[in-house]
C-alpha cells in the first residue's frame, strides 16, 4: 500500500502533474493576490531593508515573488523537494537572478540543509503544509522555531478544515458562486484529478490546533493574521 507521504511525492514528482499545476496555475492566482500581499507585508522588515527569508514549500516560488518584489533588498531561499518545480520555479523567478536560490527539503522528514540549521531571519510558507499529517506539522513548526533567529517570524498561508459542517457548507456556497465551473467538475473528476484532489485535502486540519501547535513549539505572537472562507495567514514569532 502507497502511504500518503508516497502518494504525495508522487504527484509533486511528476512531470505531467507539475506541467499541468503550472499551465493552470495562473487562474488560480488571480484570487491568491491580497493574501500574497498580505504574508509579504506581515513580514517585520523595513522596505528597504537587507535580510534573507526561507520559503518552505516553495514550489515556483509564487509567495516568494510577492516578497521580493516587496522588499527589493530582500533575498530568498526557496526550499521544495521536487526536482520538476524548482525547474519551474528557475523559469518564473528568471527576473530575480541573483536573489534567490533552491534547496532540496523533504519536509516529510525532519532533515534539513546544514545551511538551514539556525540564525534565519524568516519563514515563510504557502500552500504547502496541509500536505502534512498533523504529527508532522507540530513537529515541523518546532523544527522552525529552532532555526528563526530570536524575534524571527514565521509566516503560513494554507487551506485549513471546517470544525463544523454548516461552516464547510458556507465555504463551499461562496467558492462554488464565484466558480460555477469548478462546482460542475467536482462531478467529473478523471481518476488522475481524483487522485489529487485526494492528495489535496487529505491532511487539510483545523485551524484551533494548528495555533496550538505553535504555541506548544514556543511561539509567541501567534495569530490568524488573515482570513478568507477556508484560507488563513497564521503564525507568530520566536521569543526575542
Ligand atoms: C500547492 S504547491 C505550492 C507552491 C508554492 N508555495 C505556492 O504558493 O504556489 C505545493 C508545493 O509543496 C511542495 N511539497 C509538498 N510536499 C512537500 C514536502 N514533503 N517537502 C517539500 N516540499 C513539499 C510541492 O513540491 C509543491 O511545490
Amino acid at each position: 500500500m502507497v502511504d500518503s507521504a508516497e502518494a504525495n511525492a508522487a504527484i509533486w514528482k511528476s512531470e505531467a502533474t507539475v506541467a499541468d499545476w503550472v499551465a493552470t496555475a495562473g487562474s488560480r492566482e488571480h484570487g491568491r493576490t491580497r493574501a500574497r500581499e498580505v504574508l509579504a507585508e506581515l513580514l517585520p522588515f523595513a522596505d528597504d531593508e537587507a535580510f534573507t527569508f526561507v520559503d518552505l514549500g516553495a514550489g515556483t516560488g509564487a509567495a516568494s515573488r510577492a516578497v521580493l518584489d516587496s522588499y527589493p533588498q530582500s533575498s530568498g531561499i526557496l526550499a521544495d523537494y521536487s526536482p520538476q518545480m524548482r525547474e519551474e520555479g528557475r523559469r518564473a523567478l528568471a527576473g530575480y537572478a541573483g536573489r534567490y536560490r533552491y534547496v532540496e527539503l523533504d519536509l516529510g522528514t525532519g532533515r534539513w540543509p546544514d545551511e538551514l540549521d539556525g540564525g534565519l531571519q524568516a519563514v515563510i510558507s504557502s500552500l504547502c503544509v496541509h500536505h502534512l499529517p498533523d504529527l508532522r506539522k507540530a513537529a515541523l513548526f518546532g523544527e522552525i522555531l529552532g532555526r528563526l533567529a530570536p524575534g524571527g517570524w514565521f509566516l503560513d498561508y494554507d487551506p485549513v478544515a471546517a470544525e463544523d459542517p454548516t461552516v464547510a457548507e458556507a465555504w463551499q456556497r461562496v467558492q462554488d458562486r464565484r466558480d460555477p465551473q469548478a462546482a460542475s467538475g467536482r462531478s467529473q473528476r478523471s481518476p488522475e484529478e481524483q487522485a489529487r484532489w485526494e492528495n489535496h485535502v487529505r491532511h487539510i486540519s483545523p485551524l484551533g490546533p494548528q495555533l496550538q501547535f505553535l504555541r506548544d513549539a514556543g511561539f509567541e505572537a501567534v495569530d490568524t493574521y488573515w482570513k478568507e472562507l477556508d484560507h488563513v495567514i497564521f503564525g507568530g514569532r520566536r521569543p526575542a
